[in-house]
């Protein structure tokens, strides 16, 4: 492949923080870490601690996007946040697809397809999430899996702009038990090998970030590993001191 891409560490905080929080946070992220241009630091606070989050980091590099968002750019969707009400609050990225919204909200591969070409067209780095379930796994499923989901974003994006595709499996998410670093390697060059099929040589620049259980102790063996361009963070990113230490670990 050609020249590894920077690395992105990215802060996945789901539903917890309350503006207040973010905000305090943030100060002392951006005082822990003053930058280095061999990663790159993203936090996705939840919406109602955006607007807190993007005005303690102005300035600082590092970057805030939205854990979702709608594909539809207005409308009668009651709940619902669009890509350019986050662009307005001055996010530049948003997580499309979590492995919590798959399963626990019930999302389909179609509508998240939907969210990343939405995101994408919008100016939005779409953070766009895969993986398999334990059973599908234990069933050989792995990569059938993650070719599906894949699959309508590469039909509906011409090419793939500023993607990031993550690797999360779900039975890494939150419970502790991480893949190892072979196991990570072996999924994310199958990723790679899928979107360089469909896009060439942009499909190789695409960055692959692996998620579940990533923590400072495991976070330098797996981000050393070729395919892994970097790592979306649930727990550990919601403390600065492990959160920077795992950053650390990507340069
Ligand atoms: P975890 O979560 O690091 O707590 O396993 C990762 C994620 O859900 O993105």
């Amino acid at each position: 492949m050609t020249s590894r891409p920077v690395p992105l560490v990215a802060g996945n905080w789901k539903m917890y923080k309350t503006a207040a929080e973010a905000g305090d946070f943030c100060r002392r992220l951006r005082k822990a870490w003053p930058g280095n241009a061999g990663v790159e630091v993203a936090v996705f606070p939840p919406y109602t601690a955006l607007a807190a989050a993007v005005t303690e980091l102005a300035g600082s590099g590092i970057q805030v996007g939205a854990q979702n968002l709608h594909p539809a750019a207005s409308g009668a969707f009651t709940g619902e946040i669009s890509a350019g009400m986050l662009l307005t609050l001055g996010c530049t990225g948003v997580i499309i697809g979590h492995s919590e919204r798959r399963h626990v909200l019930g999302e389909s591969d179609d509508f998240c397809a939907e969210k990343v070409v939405s995101a994408s067209q919008a100016g939005l780095v779409p953070v766009f999430c895969v993986g398999e379930t334990l059973a599908e796994r234990q069933g050989g499923k792995t990569e059938a899996v993650v070719s599906r989901q894949l699959s309508g974003v590469l039909k509906q994006l011409q090419e793939p702009g500023r993607l990031v595709v993550a690797y999360e499996p779900v039975w890494a998410i939150g419970t502790g038990i991480t893949a190892t670093p072979a196991l990570a390697q072996e999924v994310h060059r199958f990723i790679r090998k899928t979107l360089a099929g469909v896009w060439g040589s942009k499909g190789e620049a695409v960055r692959i970030l692996y998620g579940g259980s990533v923590k400072p102790e495991n976070a330098r063996e797996l981000l050393s590993k070729p395919e892994v361009n970097g790592a979306l963070v649930g727990g550990a990113s919601l403390e600065v001191e492990p959160f920077v230490s795992i950053v650390k670990a990507a340069i």
